[in-house]
């Protein structure tokens, strides 16, 4: 993996980006300037393409991943090149970008950047269903019963209007709420501990379930959740 879902770099990543960097710039001068700063490379899937089936087909990560969030990566590394933000880390990006009129296309490109990073980690094979451990606990005190809890994002995920995103977080009070968000907005943004994100983009679901949103959010849930992930989150 070459970037975490909180946007770290690792070493590998700094030099194996340059290297990406280096190869999509056109004078030799800026081309050294900007390699010696890190671009953002499209981090790893944490399983391979076709791991989610049948829920979520290998075609539709080859497009969503291959395609969707590649270009949100591209797009990001050249709305960066001559920013006052190039060489921040990914999260501090997307935190001084949101409601900056003058910088929509980085703020959406990198917020995407993050989502879909968080999202990728979000599922497993052969996850979904009630948490365990003391996430069971956590979800039980915040909703009352993990079906309560099933019931509150599924509604968020199926009403969300458009593009969007449901999301499991903790807030400032250490309760666990699900919100909703549109287009690339991220409770990250606002300082918000992001535990689990669904995307509900149409090109998550569309070429395995159409317009059927609530069918691919009940699959979501019942055979993908990583709530191993959703652990990590509260204990980093
Ligand atoms: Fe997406």
């Amino acid at each position: 993996m070459l970037i975490t879902p909180n946007g770290l770099l690792t070493r590998r990543s700094v030099i194996s980006s340059a290297i990406v960097a280096s190869s999509m710039l056109p004078s030799v001068g800026v081309r050294r300037a900007f390699s010696q700063v890190a671009a953002f490379p499209l981090q790893s899937l944490p399983y391979p393409e076709d791991a989610l089936a049948p829920v979520i087909s290998a075609n539709t990560i080859g497009f969503h991943y291959g395609k969707h969030h590649r270009a949100y990566v591209d797009n990001l590394n050249k709305l960066l090149e001559g920013s006052d933000m190039v060489g921040k880390p990914l999260e501090e990006i997307v935190k001084a970008t949101r409601g900056d009129a003058t910088r929509v296309a980085l703020f959406n490109n990198a917020a995407q950047d993050w989502n879909h990073n968080f999202y990728w980690n979000s599922m497993r094979p052969g996850g979904g269903g009630a948490p365990s451990g003391a996430l069971a606990d956590r979800v039980k005190d915040s909703f009352g019963d993990y079906i309560k809890f099933r019931q509150e994002f599924f509604i968020a995920a199926t009403t969300q209007f458009g593009s969007g995103w449901a999301w499991l977080t903790q807030s400032a009070d250490k309760k666990l709420q699900v919100v909703k968000t549109a287009n690339a907005d991220t409770p990250m943004a606002q300082g918000t501990t992001c535990l689990l994100t669904c995307d509900v983009w149409e090109h998550a679901y569309y070429l395995d379930y159409q317009n059927r949103r609530a069918d691919y959010v009940n699959a979501w849930l019942d055979k993908l959740v990583n709530w191993e992930f959703a652990s990590k989150q509260l204990a980093s």
